[in-house]
């Protein structure tokens, strides 16, 4: 079925088809008790309750994909067990000139440089407003720093602030993303001491609105997996993330760097700058996802996301210490069966394994 489809979609640029994809999911999402079904796979074995939070089942739809929050029913619809809207920031931004987003379809790859496009803190906070009340399950909010080189030091941590106040009393969890590759300033949070910085302003503001949102970091991947932490420094951060109380991690957003692609090596230049995200990213956001299940003795719950493509994809993050999942690049290739696909599978692997319920898998070779 999705065969067709992505016959259609491929024959167009990557973000025109994404942005028809969204226009088809908002006309769809009304008629969604007539298709849901054929979705959903409910076993209490997938179901967890993790920070606060109640999850149907552990694949949910990664940030990026829907950033402004305008098709979260449609995706809980098509089975996601969770769904990450953003990233937003606190002014609106149109994002890097197009084109900014290229499909690598011999690396099963996106390269992208959208730049934090989206529609602002403002927008998007009402639009999470009026979904809060249906109970869908958990919708987390990506956060970054709005994409303007002159917003620096006390400022950027006031930027993050403000689009916490606003968004943070809609969702059900919040991840800081200090870790977007394709701003002009470059990472500016994720070295220990502004990293430091956000969180006790954000733990804060959290604390002045009363809020008990969970707050979860979304970190960079590593660029070699057998040595995720060459510098010293992510060990650091992670230290000081479970020091000051962050709830979870979610590893990994999408690599600068294009270790390991098979595509002709002319495309790739042409392509240019962005992160890459898909298969080629699996392995080294599964090493991540063992480091941190490791640093933090399997302590905090992580969330495993880059290269999942299918359950076996999916199992290997689990087996390292995530006990939720996400995707984006897998749809895009695979379509919204996949998900689906990938609940059953998991269900099949923890059967093949002797595993009563996903949580005892997790973390089963993080050594
Ligand atoms: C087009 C595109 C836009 C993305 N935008 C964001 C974003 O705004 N914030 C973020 O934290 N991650 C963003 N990501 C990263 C994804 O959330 C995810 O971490 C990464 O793509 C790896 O997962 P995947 O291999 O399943 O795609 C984006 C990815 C893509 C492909």
């Amino acid at each position: 079925m999705y065969g067709l489809l992505k016959k259609v979609f491929f024959s167009m640029d990557a973000e025109s088809a994404h942005l028809w994809a969204l226009r088809g999911a908002r006309l769809a999402t009304p008629w969604r008790s007539l298709w849901q079904g054929f979705f959903q796979v409910e076993d209490p074995r997938l179901v967890q309750d993790i920070a606060g939070m109640h999850f149907r089942g552990p694949v949910g739809l990664a940030a990026g994909a829907d950033k402004n929050a305008e098709a979260v029913a449609f995706w809980f619809g098509v089975g996601f067990g969770f769904v990450e809207v953003g990233a937003i920031t606190a002014q609106s931004s149109a994002g890097n000139p197009k084109p900014r987003a290229f499909r690598l379809p011999q690396d099963q790859a996106l390269i992208n440089r959208m730049g934090l496009n989206n529609h602002g803190a403002v927008a998007t906070s009402e639009r999470l407003r009026a979904l809060s009340k249906r109970a869908l399950g958990p919708v987390g909010a990506n956060l970054a720093k709005t994409h303007d080189p002159s917003i620096l030091g006390d400022d950027a941590i006031d930027d993050f602030a403000q689009s916490f106040r606003l968004v943070a009393p809609h969702v059900d969890y919040i991840a800081l993303n200090v870790s977007c590759p394709n701003t002009t300033e470059g990472k500016t949070f994720e070295d220990p001491t502004s990293f430091a910085q956000l969180l006790e302003a954000i733990f804060q503001e959290k604390t002045t609105l009363g809020l008990n949102v969970p707050i979860f970091v979304k970190l960079s991947p590593p660029v070699d997996p057998e040595d995720v932490d060459p510098s010293g420094e992510l060990g650091e951060i992670v230290d000081l993330g479970c020091r000051l109380g962050v709830d979870g991690w979610i590893a990994s957003n999408t690599a600068s760097d294009r270790s390991g692609l098979q595509s002709p090596e002319k495309q790739i230049q042409l392509i240019g700058r962005g992160g890459l995200s898909g298969r080629p990213l699996a392995q080294r956001s599964t090493a991540l996802v063992r480091y941190l299940y490791r640093r933090c003795d399997g302590k905090l719950p992580i969330i495993g996301v880059g290269g999942i493509f299918d359950a076996e994809s999916a199992y290997e993050k689990v087996l390292a210490g995530a006990s939720l999942l996400q995707m984006y690049t897998g749809l895009v290739y695979e379509g919204p069966g996949v998900v689906k696909r990938i609940h059953r599978g998991l269900l099949r692997l923890l059967e093949r394994d002797g595993y009563g319920h996903l949580r005892e898998a997790v973390g089963k070779k993080a050594d």
